[in-house]
């Protein structure tokens, strides 16, 4: 627990991330709404792992890569992960897949490029999708319909291409769906009115 006092005050006197959690125990690691500037180490998540469920860096001027998730099924056990509204650049970190406990992931207001991953598509129990505001591209893949207990799903403001997913009917859970500002084309799909708990639907400025 010292050293991770330590580590911390360190990092606030030195803007410089520390490369892992020497703390086994912590939780909740909150760093939001700084003036944070720097990268995080790409090994960070690989070294800190333990009982890690919650951890946010949303508001901050972050650079870099996000960095991965190089862990096994179970040795993560992350619930929350908040990157939003920084200026990380790159892919969507690789290993998100095995964290089977995610429920909310977001990285939105960043410049993250590259398409969807088999990570994204993977994720076991997601409540929340929050990319928008970022450069991804490619198509939405039908399999994001495996997600059934997606309730938000935020991709709005980037330069995703394709249909909307056919299947999209299956996620019936869904209360917010935000696609607009991209370049989805063809026809909404019939599906669409198996969503019965779809509060907010945005698909403005497509080419459906
Ligand atoms: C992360 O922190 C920000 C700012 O404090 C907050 O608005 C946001 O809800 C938090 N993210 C999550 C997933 O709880
Ligand atoms: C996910 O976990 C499995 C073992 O449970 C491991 O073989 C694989 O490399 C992990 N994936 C990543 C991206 O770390
Ligand atoms: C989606 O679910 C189907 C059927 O349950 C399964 O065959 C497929 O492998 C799943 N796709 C992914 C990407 O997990
Ligand atoms: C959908 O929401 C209901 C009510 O909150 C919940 O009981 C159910 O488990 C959710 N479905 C999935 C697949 O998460
Ligand atoms: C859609 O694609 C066109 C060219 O194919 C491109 O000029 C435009 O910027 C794209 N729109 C978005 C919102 O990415
Ligand atoms: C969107 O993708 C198209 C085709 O790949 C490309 O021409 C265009 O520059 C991209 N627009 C943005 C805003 O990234």
């Amino acid at each position: 627990m010292l050293s991770l006092f330590l580590k911390l005050v360190l990092l606030f006197l030195s803007c410089e991330f520390p490369s892992s959690l020497s703390s086994k125990v912590i939780r909740l690691f909150d760093l939001s709404g700084n003036n944070l500037q720097g990268t995080i180490p790409s090994s960070f998540f690989q070294l800190s792992a333990g009982n890690l469920e919650s951890f946010n860096v949303s508001k901050n001027s972050f650079t870099g890569l996000i960095p991965s998730f190089s862990w096994t099924e179970t040795s993560c056990i992350l619930r929350i992960l908040d990157f939003s509204n920084n200026d990380f650049t790159g892919p969507i970190p690789p290993g998100l897949g095995n964290c089977s406990r995610l429920q909310v992931f977001r990285a939105a207001c960043n410049y993250i490029s590259g398409s969807l991953t088999d990570d994204i598509y993977a994720a076991i129990s997601p409540e929340e999708l929050s990319l928008h505001v970022n450069s991804l591209s490619g198509p939405i893949s039908n399999t994001i319909v495996n997600l059934t207990s997606l309730i938000i799903l935020q991709l709005y403001s980037n330069n995703l291409t394709g249909f909307i997913p056919q299947d999209i009917g299956k996620l019936t859970n869904l209360t917010h769906l935000y696609l607009h500002v991209n370049n989805l084309s063809g026809s909404l799909p019939p599906s669409m009115k198996n969503c019965i708990n779809l509060i907010k639907l945005n698909l403005r400025n497509n080419k459906l």
